[in-house]
């Protein structure tokens, strides 16, 4: 099949193109729909020839099932770490250390590189033969924690090196019709080392930490303190599949073994760094290399209050390099770190400042989210006079009382935290603070869940729930309602407008354009918007609903799983819990969501608004697939002409249901040869039994 392997090369190739000049790169070439355009062929062709598959295939960054346990990985040099200097004395200092270690001729001729400090997770990649086959972290040093498959769900990494960075670049591929033979060339003439292990930093953008961790907040499931934890905790999940929906980014700056022939060594560290980027490596800008020590120590000085609040990731200070290979073996370590690094440091975001009040705020899932209103402070060059306090556990656990001296920190450089009282400086006239007991927003009684952190106001119609609700139904990563946020959802449920999540698409243009502020065209363009909505995939109205625990990772694996909203709705609790990644909790939390009449109510009248429940139905087998939609099966015994499994398969793309058990739910048990108590069971809830024969018959429809 020479065309069939030539295109899945192509394909591969131009994928892995673009992903490097997204991801790595930051410079895409082409846009997000001609992107799924390719990766949606790949996908087709190689279930179609899962003979040809290849472990590096961009599709393979796809997990399996969950690691009981991490292996421990012996890593191949020690991983060091850094000592720290946090003033310009202390760099000076650094290098008088240096200088007495060196002869003089050394001395003179001394280069140091300046990278910066990605604050995130350490991690070490191993390559052989130019694929990828092993990460891990760090560990004690010596010994790190085995995390490939939570590693090969970062988009940034390398599957496989070198990377082709140049080819495409006169022809970007963009679909179908493009001559492979534009796609064969390798990146920039690096040869592929036999073995290479790098080290480098993973981590989250700020950005999307915020994004996410609000995201979490509103389903009420765990939140990170900072981009650095969220990045760590996300890698070292043991399910990698939950990886995978996190924003991981990776930055790669230190060659911790390289073999291979024809390879040219780098002898620098500057050299080193144009050597990973040449071989496709994600490698940080801002790098710079001085011969002055005295430019480098203005240099540190300057970035940190420059680049270093411009950045989009953080970073908690420099790291300053000797540059010369032969020379940082010649400086050697000492306790762990190198004597030919250092890290300057900035001193954190801190401040301290009084704490004024308590208030809480109802976030979309009714949480009560305590905040600290302080006197204001200036924390990292910005006014601060809010802080955020988590949860009811927060302020407990760490004795914050109204009135107390608290240090706050600025933390994701943007949300700010208090870190803890000033216990010290307490004069007794403190206050011990109180979750309240009602919502106060709407009043209504707030209770904690058992298990929960978070106190919740169980007032569904609180108004201030159904102005996030609403927020988040339109959001980007939702419904997508262009024109429609957070101040149009506030406008539209204080006028009575919107007063659960359906009244979305039954808004009069009519009235809409009696409001202060709107238009004809915004109008035009907001009813146009909400209608394209209409059409989003199931998945996307699934994560719309606000479901707890139900965020976008978990509502495309439901809706992989079951083919409509409506179809989903009837599930059981045993259904629920068949879909990978789903436990008990989750599937009572859905279950529950579904039971409750009002809830109902909502998604019946979302569907008369023309609402797509179900995926677009396609050709011939949607015919097909439907003649057994709504009927359950359970298979039990030898089967004439298909095995169980074979069965299963049918009885699914026609649009049926398979359980493990018969229930008074059950429409047919499906026997064969041999049945067993299940058939036993059946006769005596009366629930129909039927051979192959006919299940191809019903099949038929
Ligand atoms: S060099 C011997 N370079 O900072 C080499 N480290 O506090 C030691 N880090 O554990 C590391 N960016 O996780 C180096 N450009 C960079 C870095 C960097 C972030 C981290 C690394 C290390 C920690 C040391």
């Amino acid at each position: 099949m020479p065309d069939v392997t030539e295109r899945l090369d192509a394909l591969r190739q131009a994928i892995q193109y673009h992903a490097h000049r997204y991801y790595v790169l930051d410079d895409p070439v082409i846009s997000d729909a001609a992107y799924d355009a390719l990766w949606r062929e790949l996908v087709a062709l190689e279930a179609e020839h899962p003979e040809l598959a290849t472990p590096d295939s961009p599709t393979q960054r796809v997990p399996g099932a969950p690691a009981e346990r991490f292996a421990k990985v012996r890593h191949p040099a020690a991983i060091l770490s850094l000592s720290n200097a946090f003033a310009p004395a202390e760099l000076h200092a650094w290098r008088e250390r240096l200088l007495k270690l060196l002869p003089q001729e050394a001395q003179a001729s001394l280069l140091y590189v300046v990278e910066p400090k990605i604050d995130g997770l350490s991690v070490i990649l191993h390559y052989e033969k130019g694929q990828f086959v092993l990460g891990a972290t760090r560990g004690d040093g010596e010994v790190g924690e085995e995390i490939t498959a939570n590693l090969r769900t970062v988009k940034a990494l390398p599957l496989a090196i070198p990377t082709p960075t140049t080819l495409l670049a006169q022809a970007p591929c963009s679909g179908r019709g493009t001559s492979p033979d534009s796609l064969s060339a390798a990146g920039e003439g690096q040869a592929v080392p036999g073995r290479l292990v790098v080290r480098g930093e993973a981590y989250t953008p700020i950005a999307d930490f915020q994004r996410f961790n609000a995201e979490q907040a509103q389903t009420g499931e765990r939140t990170y303190a900072n981009p650095r934890n969220f990045a760590a905790g996300s890698l070292r999940q043991l399910d990698a599949r939950i990886t995978a929906g996190r924003p991981i980014r990776l930055w790669v700056y230190q060659i911790i073994a390289l073999e291979g022939e024809g390879i040219v060594e780098p002898a620098t560290q500057w050299q080193a760094l144009g050597f990973l980027r040449q071989l496709g490596f994600p490698v940080a800008p801002g790098a710079a290399l001085f011969d002055d020590f005295e430019a480098l120590v203005q240099h540190c000085i300057a970035w940190g209050e420059t680049e270093r609040r411009a950045l989009p990731y953080e970073a908690d200070g420099l790291v300053v390099k000797v540059n010369d290979f032969a020379l940082q073996r010649r400086l050697g370590y000492v306790s762990r770190e190198p004597r030919w690094a250092v890290a300057y440091k900035y001193a954190a975001e801190e401040a301290v400042t009084r704490l004024l009040d308590i208030k809480v705020n109802v976030g979309r899932t009714g949480t009560l989210n305590p905040y600290a209103v302080l006197e204001p402070v200036q924390v990292g060059g910005v006014t601060v006079t809010n802080a955020t306090l988590h949860n009811e556990d927060y302020v407990r656990d760490l004795d914050i009382r109204v009135g107390d001296m608290v240090a706050v920190k600025r933390a994701g450089e943007v949300i700010p935290q208090v870190l803890r009282p000033l216990v010290e400086l307490r004069t007794g006239e403190e206050q011990v603070w109180q979750m309240p007991e009602r919502c106060p927003v709407c009043g209504g009684q707030a209770v904690r869940m058992a298990g929960e952190a978070a106190w919740r106001c169980v007032n569904s119609a609180c108004p201030a729930q159904l102005v996030r609700g609403v927020e988040h139904f339109v959001s980007r990563g939702a419904m997508d309602t262009a024109g429609f946020g957070i101040r149009q959802a506030e406008l539209f449920v204080e006028l009575g407008f919107i007063k659960d999540l359906a009244d979305i698409y039954y808004l009069e243009p009519s009235r809409l354009l009696e409001l202060e502020g709107f238009g004809d065209k915004k109008v035009a363009n907001l009813t146009e918007a909400i209608a394209a909505s209409k059409s989003r995939p199931p998945a996307r109205l699934l994560t719309a609903l606000g479901i707890q625990g139900v965020g976008a990772v978990v509502a495309e694996d439901l809706m992989a799983y079951f083919d409509s909203l409506d179809v989903l709705a009837q599930a059981t609790l045993e259904e629920l819990q068949a879909v990978p990644g789903i436990g008990p909790v989750l599937a009572q939390s859905i279950m529950d969501w579904f039971a409750q009449a009002p809830n109902q109510r909502v998604l019946a009248r979302l569907k008369a608004a023309g609402v797509a429940m179900s995926r677009p139905a396609t050709s011939l087998a949607v015919a097909e697939a439907q003649s057994l939609a709504g009927l359950t099966f359970v298979i039990t015994g030898a089967l004439p002409s298909m095995s169980r499994d074979e069965a299963r398969e049918y009885i699914k793309t026609h649009g049926g249901k398979v359980t493990d058990s018969v229930s008074k739910n059950t429409s047919y048990l499906l026997a064969g040869d041999s049945p067993g108590s299940k058939l036993e069971k059946a006769t005596r809830l009366g629930v129909p039994v039927i051979d192959e024969a006919k299940l191809r018959e019903l099949a038929a429809g």
